[in-house]
């Protein structure tokens, strides 16, 4: 039988819709349903019988009315006007914030990814008579304050330069032909790209170079690569979203891509409200000028948030393409799980664990396995990445349900928040004992040769005197503390300078919310100094009670707050107290 163009509705169940006389439709291929011509997409296929999650509102759809297959798979726009956007998850622009608390509804209504009006002032960079192959940049755009667009050759041609314009154009205007053989390939600044498909590279490294973030703990303790995952769980209020917020802004990433998905009314304002407010420290712009924010709040149907992930990682890959490193957060993954849960559920699959498909993992590992620092397409030699940190919120905060667990396996670092941590006002609330990073052995020839040789051996023996604290806390809240020797009571006292002034940071200080690399390492220095002063000290014989007592801790507690710039300078002098001070216990012992 022909495969056929237009089918009928049999039955519709919230977001699903089962058309019948399908036959030859493809998986994944975007269908035009009911008379309003909703958007939708072929999840399962079954004989003539094709099962399609729609983007938008159902209602008022009725079996028998049609369904048109468009032959195309889902797929977003590519172009100058993505960075400054706000987009819903498959890539409709939502015309401003307010568009997320108010009613949303597009029904039907075909919005294109990039403004089809706005013009863009091109410059060339290749002239007639170049040979182009795919992914070489014919130009660029100022696409917002801070970013330039780099235009490309789409990925599959290549071609001599028959023409080259310059000047004002929209992104369906042409701007360059090419001659591919004899065959006449013309240009536009926009491309195509179905979501659910990587777009191609010519090689991925190793995750070699670290995406530095300015915050203490990941910096030092588990780092995260340039193009690699890591995974943010933390139960409700623990600082998903603040971490998120902060590596957004800090890490040394030139584009951000956000996508936030909402359920209830609290986190729709936290996760979609507050990141257009944040200020870009490093240009002084808003962070918005750099970025791309994908929104989904639960008045959305929840097929389109099934699809954002997909979306944003696709974007990030475009920008990627162009030599960017791009950071993609995702907060949180537990609520795009809970709409794959949902879909799965109408399509009357075998439930696995706690109602999720038995595909959790395979979907959450496509989705993660999208990061990666990759030499671009394109002749000149081009390094570009993407980053992927998803924030998951268990409920309870309980890490052993499906998606904490599916998430722990794909992912390479794993910053675990802790609610007693929170509670206690430790932030970040990232439990040290808990978390871990699979880079640090691929990122210390990095540390060694841009930062210092000392500075892995520091960490680790910082993260050694963090392990024994946890070990003498047990012994302590059994026998209390007046049973241990003075050196465990000293040795309390530097982990306790630890947690203080080197892991909590606080995001919304001026000063302590970015720490340098440099000044991440003097203070290291500075603390695991200290420690070694006291060990000298106690085995001199002096009280672990007169290390409680000393002046010099001040001064270690204030450090953080100390300009990046500025701190080199003071670092001396910190050593230089912290001797003194010593010396002087020792001589009036
Ligand atoms: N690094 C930090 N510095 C200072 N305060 C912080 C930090 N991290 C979290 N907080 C505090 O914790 C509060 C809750 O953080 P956040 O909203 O990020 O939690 P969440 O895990 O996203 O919560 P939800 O479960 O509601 O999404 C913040 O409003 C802030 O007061
Ligand atoms: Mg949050």
């Amino acid at each position: 039988m022909a495969d056929q163009k237009i089918g009928k509705i049999k039955s519709i169940a919230g977001p699903l819709v089962i058309a019948k006389d399908m036959r030859g439709c493809e998986m994944y291929e975007v269908v035009r349903v009911g008379q309003e011509g909703l958007m939708g997409e072929t999840i399962k296929l079954i004989e003539d019988l094709a099962y399609i999650q729609v983007y938008e509102d159902t209602t008022g759809l009725k079996p028998g009315e049609e369904v048109v297959r468009t032959g195309l798979p889902l797929s977003v726009e590519l172009g100058p006007g993505i960075i400054t956007n706000f987009y819903d998850g498959i890539q409709r622009p939502l015309l401003g914030i307010k568009d997320l608390a108010g009613d949303y509804i597009t029904r039907g209504i075909n919005v294109p990814g990039l403004d089809a009006e706005k013009k863009w002032d091109f410059m060339p960079t290749v002239k007639k008579g170049d040979e182009l192959v795919e992914g070489d940049i014919i130009g660029e755009v100022q696409e917002s304050k801070v970013i330039t667009h780099r235009i490309m050759v789409p990925s599959g041609i290549r071609g001599k330069v028959v023409e080259i314009k310059s000047g004002s154009f929209t992104v369906d205007e042409i701007i360059a032909i090419l001659n591919a053989e004899g065959e006449r390939i013309e240009l536009t600044m926009k491309q195509k790209w179905p979501v659910r498909i990587g777009r191609p590279f010519k090689e991925k490294l190793d995750p070699e170079v670290p995406l530095l973030t300015g915050q203490r703990i990941y910096d030092t303790f588990f780092p995260i690569a340039k193009g690699g995952t890591a995974a943010i769980p933390g139960g409700f209020g623990t600082g998903k979203t603040v971490s998120q917020h902060q590596l957004a802004k800090w890490a040394d990433s030139q584009i951000v891509v956000y996508v936030g998905c909402g359920e209830r009314g609290n986190e729709m304002t936290e996760v979609l409200l507050s990141f257009p407010e944040l200020d870009d420290p490093n240009t002084g712009e808003k962070l918005m000028e750099r970025s791309s924010l994908i929104a989904n709040t639960s008045n959305m149907p929840v097929a389109a948030r099934e699809a954002s992930v997909y979306t944003g990682v696709t974007i990030a890959e475009y920008y990627r393409d162009m030599g960017y490193d791009v950071a993609l957060m995702a907060d949180s993954t537990s609520r795009w799980a809970e709409a794959l849960r949902e879909i799965s559920g109408r399509l009357e699959e075998m439930p696995g664990e706690e109602g999720f498909p038995a595909y959790l993992g395979t979907r959450l590992a496509d989705f993660y396995e999208r990061a990666g620092r990759v030499v671009t397409l394109g002749r000149e030699k081009r390094y570009g990445s993407v980053s992927v940190i998803g924030a998951v919120s268990p409920p309870g905060g309980d890490f052993s349900e499906p998606v904490a667990q599916n998430t722990l396996r794909v992912v390479s670092a794993f910053w675990a928040l802790d609610t007693n941590l929170a509670d206690r006002r430790h932030f970040p609330a990232i439990n040290w004992l808990t978390s871990y990073s699979l880079y640090l052995d691929f990122v210390k020839p990095w540390y060694d040769k841009n930062i210092d040789t000392e500075f892995q051996i520091l960490r680790g023996e910082m993260m050694a005197l963090l392990e024994k604290e946890a070990e003498l806390q047990e012994i302590v809240q059994l026998v209390g503390q007046d049973a241990l020797p003075e050196s465990d009571r000293a040795l309390l006292e530097v982990a306790r300078m630890v947690r203080e002034d080197y892991l909590q940071q606080h995001a919304y200080h001026e000063i302590d919310s970015y720490c340098s690399k440099e000044k991440q390492y003097l203070m290291l220095k500075v603390i695991m100094g200290f420690y070694q002063e006291v060990k000298k000290a106690i085995d001199g014989g002096i009280m672990a009670s007169r290390i409680t007592a000393m002046k010099v801790k001040d001064e270690i507690a204030r450090m953080k707050y100390i300009q990046n710039p500025e701190f080199p300078r003071r670092y001396e002098g910190l050593i230089r107290s912290i001797e003194d001070e010593f010396e002087s216990l020792r001589s009036d012992r």
